[in-house]
């Protein structure tokens, strides 16, 4: 079934494939806090700002089910009947985030459970264990009695599954988290002694005899084996998402041909999001950007490329973001004029089809009476109302690049399981995390104008010309040897360090790091060689000689980490030029078959784009736009039928002239375009630019 809602703004056509004509606009509607009255001045207010689509019913379990065995739809009918009398679509929640008192208090043990062994209490959100029968079972149950009474509903346009797994809980360690994680176990393992292979149980005595002597990581007197935790990241990500596809589950059965999102979380440790994007119709991003921080921008534009990237390319939906300030930083700044503009167009910039925000009207009452929202507290005359005014007009003038697509000019390589395995203790430094190693490399790319996308380690890599993999820590043969055939075959990819150490039970590869990688990068590492905190080593990046190693003080600084190594048939391009390695290489390239693999055997920081440089020249990826002034961020968008839109977003504090190799149209003005663009402070310009065959 296609549910199609029309409006007198913009026809939202929901099918399998979510096709979204025109932009979408809007936030979460928490009607439940407020009078039926005020929501008549709610959708008055929505037609002015452009609003056309709304988040509905995200926390409302108590009030739709007052106890086991009653409901209360009525309000509900009332609010969805007057969406669609006034042109707004309706992403509906099958509010499972926040059980009520009497579902807790009827079953304590479906509060979650800490390490610790303390039972969290009521009173705030969130509060379930994933493996709990019978938070499951309610869940399922709401999901069903919602997905029944409204999948004819016309103002229905998407269901919201929930609401940002993973955040507050992400795991449990009560009895039942214990069964549900034994059975995870044997599904994985098959035997016990096949456990204790995997976990190297050999290890301290920590045989087991049998799956019953086997409980959660809780708390211990010293460190934890290290698989039984890995494990249990695996088992904590599987065990919500198997929450969520029981809701799916039924709306798919109930509710076909609406399609289905949850709201991710960005880049967030605890959910494998390659897994659980396989389950989503759409993809939908929350994101938090603090505006007291000047490089925010470079982090979002990171998270929303993981966005686009999730589902091969396919546009997404920023379901939240703050109109102005958040109200859970310990100092929550607000957006200050210009800033919502440009970041809502950044979103856009990088593949999303519509810009929601948390939320519609800001609340009186509770613990986000201070967060900022599309109608502030003062109401219509608030600076923040103006701003949600304009920008509804804006988008609506961008409403043509709906459904285009941005194409990464390299690879970034992002694998969950080598992010868990990663940060688990004891290793030879607790710096080497995950996101702090990955930044530096994203923000030289973003400084340089490069697209990237992610991708999963099972990715087929052909259609890039560069890869790069900032850390592998974790690396099983098959991708060792998929990355190799992939250099082989004309292939350019750059590794990080510490990388090609462990296989998928977190043994460490035997006989020399980078294990599965040592032939491909030409290089064996003798020992790693962690920096401590708040000293640098330089790096000299011409290959000088290798008696020569003093610094001058312009090199790259390494920080965190370096790796005593030796080439093995990889050629030299920087050395470490102080401290203990002085004069050994720090950066290799090896020739393989028609292909090259780099190595940086340390961490670069802030200096890592003078290294990627190289690589970045000689796979011929260059920016968007030549010659892009400082704190312009450009991309591209490409429609189906040859046009492109070209977003230059000017971050910085004052006026950039952007020059362009293709005069365009500026939507936002209207505006032709001569050979360069000006952007004002904050300033953003959104050009149409001809196909190529319509070019003078
Ligand atoms: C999100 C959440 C919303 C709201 C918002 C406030 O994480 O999904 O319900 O709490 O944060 O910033």
């Amino acid at each position: 079934m296609t549910a199609t809602v029309t409006t007198d703004r913009l026809t939202v056509t929901t099918d399998r494939l979510t096709r979204v004509p025109g932009l979408l606009y809007g936030g979460d509607w928490n009607p439940e806090q407020w009078p039926e009255q005020v929501w008549a001045e709610d959708v008055k207010l929505m037609a002015e700002a452009g609003v056309n689509l709304v988040t509905v019913g995200v926390f409302s379990w108590a009030r739709l089910q007052p106890d086991a065995d009653s409901w209360d739809f009525g309000w509900l009918d009332r609010l969805l009947d007057l969406c669609h009398r006034h042109g707004v679509a309706v992403d509906l929640a099958t509010a499972t985030a926040s059980p009520p008192a009497w579902l807790v208090r009827a079953h304590p043990d479906l509060l979650p459970v800490t390490a610790d062994g303390v039972r969290l209490e009521f009173g705030s959100r969130q509060h379930y264990c994933p493996s709990s029968p019978a938070y499951r079972e309610a869940a399922v149950r709401l999901t069903r009695a919602l997905a029944e009474r409204y999948r004819h509903h016309p103002a229905l346009a998407l269901w919201h599954i929930h609401n940002e797994y993973g955040d507050h809980v992400q795991e449990c360690f009560c009895p039942a988290s214990a069964v549900d994680f034994r059975r995870w176990l044997r599904e994985r393992h098959g035997g016990i002694e096949e456990l204790n292979r995997s976990w190297g149980t050999a290890f301290w005595s920590q045989r087991y005899t049998s799956f019953e002597q086997i409980e959660p990581p809780r708390t211990a007197p010293g460190p934890v084996n290290p698989t039984q935790l890995l494990d249990w990241r695996r088992f904590c990500s599987d065990a919500l998402l198997a929450l969520h596809r029981a809701e799916k589950a039924v709306l798919d059965e109930v509710s076909p041909g609406v399609p289905v999102t949850t709201n991710f979380m960005s880049m967030l440790k605890a959910l494998d999001y390659w897994e659980w994007s396989r389950h989503e119709d759409l993809v939908s991003d929350d994101a938090y950007p603090d505006p007291a921080d000047p490089r925010a921008h470079v982090n979002a534009a990171m998270n929303y490329d993981l966005m686009r990237s999730l589902k091969g390319g396919r546009p997404w939906l920023l379901m939240e973001q703050a109109p102005s300030a958040v109200s859970w930083r310990p100092v929550n700044v607000p957006k200050r004029p210009g800033l919502y503009r440009l970041w809502s167009l950044q979103a856009l910039a990088r593949g999303a089809d519509g810009v929601l925000h948390f939320q519609w009207r800001a609340s009186v009452a509770g613990a986000e009476k201070f967060h900022s929202a599309m109608l502030p507290h003062r109401g219509t005359a608030a600076r923040g109302w103006q701003e949600t005014v304009r920008f509804g007009a804006e988008l609506r003038r961008l409403g043509e690049i709906a459904g285009s697509r941005l194409r990464g000019r390299a690879a970034v390589l992002l694998d969950w399981d080598s992010w868990w395995a990663l940060e688990l203790d004891d290793h030879p430094s607790a710096r080497m995390r995950w996101p702090e190693l990955l930044r530096p490399w994203y923000a030289a790319l973003h400084e340089r104008g490069v697209t990237v996308d992610f991708v999963p380690p099972t990715a087929g890599l052909d259609g890039y010309p560069l890869v790069l993999a900032p850390n592998l820590y974790l690396l099983d043969t098959a991708t060792a040897d998929r990355l190799t055939a992939y250099v082989r075959d004309g292939g350019r990819l750059v590794c990080g360090p510490f990388s090609g150490i462990a296989d998928r039970h977190d043994h460490i590869h035997p006989g020399g790091h980078p294990g599965p990688l040592r032939e491909l990068l030409g290089i064996v590492v003798d020992e790693h060689w962690p920096i401590p905190d708040g000293t640098t080593t330089a790096v000299r990046l011409d290959g000088a000689a290798p008696d020569s190693p003093r610094s001058d003080g312009t090199e790259p600084h390494a920080e965190r980490w370096s790796e005593w190594i030796e080439t093995e048939g990889a050629e030299t391009l920087a050395r470490y030029a102080s401290g203990t390695l002085a004069g050994l290489p720090a950066v290799t390239r090896n020739r393989l078959g028609a292909g090259t693999a780099w190595y940086l055997s340390c961490h670069l920081g802030a200096d890592t784009g003078r290294v990627l440089d190289l690589p970045l020249a000689e796979a011929g990826v260059g920016a968007e736009l030549p010659d892009l002034p400082a704190d312009v961020e450009v991309t591209r968008r490409h429609a189906a039928d040859g046009r492109q839109y070209l977003f230059l977003l000017n971050h910085g504090g004052v006026e950039r002239r952007v020059p362009l190799d293709t005069p365009g149209t500026d939507l936002l003005t209207g505006a032709a375009t001569g050979d360069a663009v000006t952007l004002a402070p904050l300033g953003a310009a959104v050009l149409r630019l001809p196909a190529a065959e319509e070019r003078p």
